[in-house]
Order: C-alpha cells, then structure tokens, then sequence
C-alpha cells in the first residue's frame, strides 16, 4: 500500500533506481541527523539492441547482482523507484465538506485516465493547499495512482536478487528531492517560485515542476538517451551496442548546432543530433508553458525560476549549451552528492565523479528517512 508507517528506520540502505537500460544505486549510512555516502555505483542492463526495448525480468536481475558486486554495497535493504510508466498523477480542485469527503473523492478520481486499469491501481493523495468556501472547502490536492502489478514484478525482482525492499516512492519525487537542500541554501528572491527540473533516462524525459517541497507538475515525454543512440545507428551504420559506446566514449560531445562528434578507430564522426534536441526543446517548453498557463497571466505564481537538469542522457557533453541554444534556459545540471560526506571505507567516489548527474533519484531514495517523515511513500 502507498501510505506511511512508522518504524524504527534503517541506518544502512540502498537507494536503487531501475531502470529501463541502467540500474544504479546509492548506499548510505545514517548516524543521528549525520548521512554519510557508503559506495555507489550502475550496471547496464544486458541484452538491449533498439530505441523501445523494454529490459526482461531476467536481465534487471543480473545487471542488480552486478551493481551490488561492482559498488560492494554491504546492505541488503532497498528502496525503490515508480518509474513513470508505472505511475499516474494529476493535481485538482477538489470540493468537499470535510477532510473524510475529500479522501472519499480523491481516492475514487485518482485512477480515472490512467495508462492501466483501475482494478490494477494503489492510489493515495496528497493535499497541496487548502481554502474555505461559505459552505465547502477547495482543496489543491497531488492525486497519485501508482501500477499494483508493476509494483509486484519490481518488488519479485529485487526479492529474486536476495534484497530486502523496505519502502517505494515515486521516482520524480525522489529525484527532486535529492536537490532539496541545495535549493534551501541557494538564495532567492521569492521562496514560493516554482522551479523546474528535467530528468532526462534512456527512452523517457520527465519534466517535473517543484515548489517549495511539493511536486506541482509532471510530464513525461518519449526523447531521451536512446534517441542519441539511434541517430549514431543511422548516420553511422552501426550496431546499437557500438552506438552506446560511441555516444559514451570521454571525447563524444554535442556541439554548436546539435552536432555530436565523436573519434572512432576509422576517424571523426560527426552526426547531427538536431532533430532529438529540437524535440526534447520543445517538449520542455511545451510542458512549463502549460503549468505557467494554469495561473493568471503575469502571476508570479506561474514564474518558474531555474531550469535544472539529471539523469543518464544529461551526461551528454554539451547537451546543455545545446539546449540553451534552443531558448531553454538551463541553470545547470545537478550533481545530487553535493554537501555529502563520503565514508573511508568506500575507497572514494571518483569513478563515478563524471556521472553524479545520473544518480539525482537513487540519492533522492537514499537520502530521504521514509520512516520518520510523513511522505507519500510505501513503507513496506
Ligand atoms: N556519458 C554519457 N554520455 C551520454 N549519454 C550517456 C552517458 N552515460 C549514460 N548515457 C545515456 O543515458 C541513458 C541512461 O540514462 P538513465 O540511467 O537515467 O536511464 P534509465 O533510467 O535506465 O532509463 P529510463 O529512465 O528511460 O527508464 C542511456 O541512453 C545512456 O546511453
Ligand atoms: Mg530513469
């Protein structure tokens, strides 16, 4: 059930994120209010060869045995992700006399337009804010409705893998979260301005809008990692694997134009990449224009400050400037370790130094104490 327990906590836990062509994970260890990072580290999926594959059960399996191998992560109690083909939400007004009518609502209307049947749904809400009326009260409430049997097949998996789920949450609000106290020690202007970020996987890029701790928005569109992938195939003529690896290698970069180049052994590549970063340009604007529409023109409400940015396809060298060029006015991209200290057994974080940005919704998980916080989240 998504809803919230109360137990004693655990100090030793793995953030995992799963997801459709990379697995990763943080651990970390938690003494008093002190949170310090253990290991951390990703496994590719094996096996993927086109743009829509969608990773088999037995594949998830092995690249988890792998990360916790590679990371020598020590526990064994996770915490894991809703990725957002498994889970629906939508904010409303709702009316109603009392707290109990409102939960009587928001429970019946939170399934309704989801992308899996409401017999299949686990939904919970959550009040955002709240104003009286002469007889009724309008609620601004988060609804979410999360995939039963998605939830099942992922908590299989994890078990398969001799891991001990202890709680799930959904991956947007994690990610968003392991931002949250980079954002309380920026200044600004205005605490109330909504602020954007933009979690950018394999085959999916979410484009979530935040204010103060409460997620306000949410899309996710098809463009991502993968679509980078895919024009390496075409121009290049080669096979999806070699594809990944050039698009991975230190050198590839995206530049001036959305031109990616990159060296192979038969000399420079230079493939343009346009048609992807238009798209995903697009999308962002489409999708901050709509939240800002929601509010009266010029309110300040509807001002989203910062662009931010995460993910695996965020590594993407150059990816940023590119999206600037494109009118997107991308503060930066987030590196989630920042203000966390390391533990001296974990012999370092340098390998993955060059990837923080890809580890926003394991952090997120890890970081985040489900079991003293009043979260929406499932405490198993
Ligand atoms: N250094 C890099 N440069 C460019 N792209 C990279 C780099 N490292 C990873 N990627 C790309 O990032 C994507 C994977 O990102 P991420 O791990 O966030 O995805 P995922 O969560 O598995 O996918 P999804 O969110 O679609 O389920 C892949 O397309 C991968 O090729
Ligand atoms: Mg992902």
């Amino acid at each position: 059930m998504l809803g919230h327990q109360k137990t004693k906590g655990f100090p030793n836990r793995v953030g995992l994120d799963i997801g459709n062509h990379t697995v990763n994970g943080v651990e970390v260890v938690e003494h008093g209010s002190e949170l310090t990072i253990r290991s951390a580290g990703a496994a590719a999926i094996p096996g993927l060869k086109s743009r829509q594959d969608t990773p088999d059960q037995s594949a998830t399996l092995h690249a988890i045995r792998n990360l916790w191998s590679s990371a020598r992560f020590t526990s064994k109690k996770v915490v894991l992700a809703l990725p957002p083909q498994a889970v629906y939400i939508k904010w409303l007004h709702l009316e109603a006399q009392d707290e109990t009518e409102l939960e009587n609502t928001a429970r019946a209307t939170a399934a309704r337009g989801a992308p899996f049947s409401a017999d299949d749904a686990v939904v919970d809400f959550r009040i955002l804010s709240a104003r009286g009326l002469k007889t009724r009260n309008v609620y601004f409430t988060m609804l979410v409705a999360a995939s039963g049997s998605y939830i099942d097949d992922m908590l299989n998996i994890v078990e398969s893998a001799g891991l001990d789920p202890v709680a799930v949450d959904i991956g947007v609000a994690a990610a968003l979260r392991s931002q949250q106290s980079q954002h309380n020690t920026a200044s600004h202007l205005w605490s109330g301005q909504p602020k954007a970020h933009c979690i950018m996987g394999a085959k999916t890029t979410t484009i979530a809008v935040m204010r103060g701790n409460a997620l306000e928005f949410a899309r996710t569109v098809p463009v991502g990692g993968n679509d980078f992938t895919e024009a390496i195939i075409e121009h290049a003529n080669v096979t999806w694997a070699e594809a990944e690896k050039i698009k991975t290698s230190p050198d590839a970069r995206l530049t001036s134009g959305s031109v990616l180049v990159a060296t192979t052994s038969s000399g420079e590549l230079r493939i343009p990449c346009d048609n992807v970063v238009g798209r995903l340009a697009r999308e962002i604007q489409r999708s901050l224009k709509f939240f800002s529409s929601q509010f009266a023109e010029g309110s300040y409400l509807g001002m989203i400050g910062a662009v931010t940015a995460s993910g695996g396809a965020a590594l993407m060298k150059g990816i940023d400037t590119c999206l600037q060029e494109q009118g997107i006015e991308l503060a930066r991209i987030v590196n989630p370790f920042t203000g966390f200290s390391v533990a001296a057994e974990a012999g370092g974080m340098q390998h993955i130094s060059g990837s923080a940005a890809a580890y926003t919704t394991s952090m997120g998980l890890a970081a985040t104490n489900y079991w003293e916080e009043s979260e929406m989240s499932a405490a198993a």
